[in-house]
């Protein structure tokens, strides 16, 4: 039988802008579900792409003095290059200017005319030029954009309309069935209560707008740059130009979203989708946003940070898992590089690093750097065993439940009782007399274990730190990374050599 699939996606990036820590957290958070999924053995398809229609794309082109496709060419490198850097193992990356995706764009839009749920108006509005966003009379806030707070232009113009009102109690029902559909609960409320107060039509085309997809049989008209962005997650799975692979793909498992384009995503998008008569995504989720000591993140002030200088000076891993670990997924996150440094030291360097090295220096001097022989279980193992068995099942809860942050705490929790346990049996005492030889081998054979069974746990969230260990440990990580060999006990084969090298995280002087 075929592996069960999992279709899961990030927000397409605008790229009038390089990436930065916003971009590489959903990013990550995205990858780490990809590879956990992999590796319980799943036929994943993550995808990530490019927002690059729109006013404010064709503006940044200028002021580069670049066309907007070379512009576009440009930065799409930069996003690239940061995916790579943070080692985001995506399947494919969509660009609103491939063609193929023009073309579903097209097809969308015409099935959905075809169904009635679009038609011809004129709209008057007050539009956000930087944010290419039309508010209402009763959204704007003193004559600016509500959401960036720049002044708005009033515009009026022959336009295509989506029917959203008629989706209102389609979507209420729809969510009422599947909670699961938006989440975290307090963002669903949210949008349960603005639905409740009815759905207005909306403009889905621009006269004013030249690059972007041109509305089919008008091509004056070019189609609104959030509707062409939504329907990424269709054309890249097929949508338009490969019926088979889209059956097969869709619905997307999972959309990763940031808090603030929720409403475009768990309205608009599936009312889209219900005009089309296609199925819905299963789930979205709007994560929260970073601030930086304290602060918005901001060009303006000049704290934007960048991934990649991070990850230049701290290392892959280590920039991923402290996005990982420092805030809960869909609530709001506080960067600072004393917090970053603080975990850096404290739970890579010290807890996970030092239990690693300890246990190898220790079989290396005992053992001759071969995995000891398992022993009997002593009530004192009792714990560890335990909770080595419990740990995958934990990991997994938390994971499903895309609480990130929690799911390394489970891990540390077991680090943190592993050292303890080195403590409680000091092999070093236990090397001192012939008669303890079985004992010592057995904690440094159950320290192994756990080791092995934290390195495969850790691998989604960094995967090249779990490579390190489980080959120091002196095994091949394709063969030995699947989320089933977390489940068992014993793999390690006694006899078989370990390789200890270089300290995993060395410390961040402060
Ligand atoms: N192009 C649209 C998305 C279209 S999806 C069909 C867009 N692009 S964006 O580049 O402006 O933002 C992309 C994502 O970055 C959003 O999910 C947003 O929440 C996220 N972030 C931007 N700044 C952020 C922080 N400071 N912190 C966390 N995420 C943030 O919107």
């Amino acid at each position: 039988m075929a592996n069960p699939k999992f279709y899961l996606t990030t927000p397409i990036y605008y790229v009038n802008d390089v990436p930065h820590i916003g971009h590489a957290y959903c990013t990550i958070a995205a990858d780490v579900l990809a590879r956990f999924k992999r590796m319980e053995g799943y036929d994943v398809f993550f995808l990530t792409g490019t927002d690059e229609h729109g006013t404010k794309i064709e503006q940044s082109a200028k002021s580069h003095g670049k066309t907007p496709k070379e512009w576009v060419d440009i930065v799409v490198g930069r996003f690239r290059e940061a995916w790579q850097t943070l080692n985001i193992s995506y399947d494919h990356l969509i660009r609103t200017t491939d063609d193929y995706h023009k073309q579903g764009v097209q097809k969308l839009f015409e099935t959905i005319r075809a169904n009635n749920y679009i038609y011809e108006g004129d709209y008057e509005g007050w539009y956000c030029v930087p944010d290419e966003t039309f508010w209402t009379e009763t959204q704007i806030v003193d004559g600016k954009c509500p959401d960036c707070g720049r002044a708005v232009e009033r515009l009026k113009e022959k336009s295509y309309f989506f029917k959203l009102s008629a989706f209102a109690d389609k979507l209420l029902e729809h969510i009422r069935i599947h909670p699961g559909f938006i989440e975290p609960e307090t963002r669903r409320n949210e949008v349960l209560s603005r639905i409740r107060q009815g759905l207005n039509d909306l403009s889905i085309s621009r006269t004013t707008v030249k690059w972007g997809i041109p509305v089919p049989g008008d091509p004056e008209r070019t189609i609104y740059v959030w509707i062409d962005a939504l329907i990424n997650y269709i054309t890249a799975s097929g949508y338009g130009t490969d019926e088979g692979r889209f059956k097969t793909l869709w619905p997307a498992d999972l959309h990763l979203i940031g808090k603030e384009i929720l409403w475009f995503h768990t309205v608009i998008w599936p009312a889209m989708l219900m005009a089309a008569n296609l199925p819905l995504p299963r789930r979205v989720f709007g994560h929260g946003w970073w601030t930086v000591e304290g602060q918005k993140m901001s060009k303006s002030i000049g704290n934007v940070v960048d991934p990649v200088e991070l990850v230049e000076t701290y290392g892959v891993d280590a920039v991923r898992y402290f996005l990982m670990r420092e805030g809960t997924f869909g609530k709001d996150a506080d960067f600072s590089l004393s917090a970053m440094i603080a975990r850096i030291n404290n739970e890579l360097a010290n807890d996970l690093g030092n239990l690693l090295s300890r246990a190898l220096a220790m079989i290396k001097k005992y053992d001759g750097g071969s995995i000891p022989r398992a022993g009997g279980r002593e009530s004192a193992d009792a714990e560890i065993l335990g909770m080595a068995a419990a740990l995958p099942e934990r990991v997994k809860t938390q994971l499903d439940n895309l609480q990130f942050n929690s799911a390394l705490e489970e891990i540390w929790t077991f680090i943190r009782r592993c050292n303890k346990y080195v403590e409680e049996n000091a092999p070093w005492e236990l090397a001192k007399k012939a008669e303890s030889k079985t004992r010592l081998n057995a904690v440094l054979y159950n320290l192994a274990e756990s080791l092995r069974i934290i390195a495969v746990l850790l691998a989604p969230f960094m995967p090249a730190t779990a490579e390190k260990m489980l080959s120091q440990l002196g095994l091949d990580k394709a063969e030995e990374g699947t989320f089933e060999s977390a489940r068992k006990w014993g793999l390690l084969q006694e006899g078989s050599k370990i390789a200890p090298g270089e300290p995993l995280f060395p410390r961040v002087k402060v």
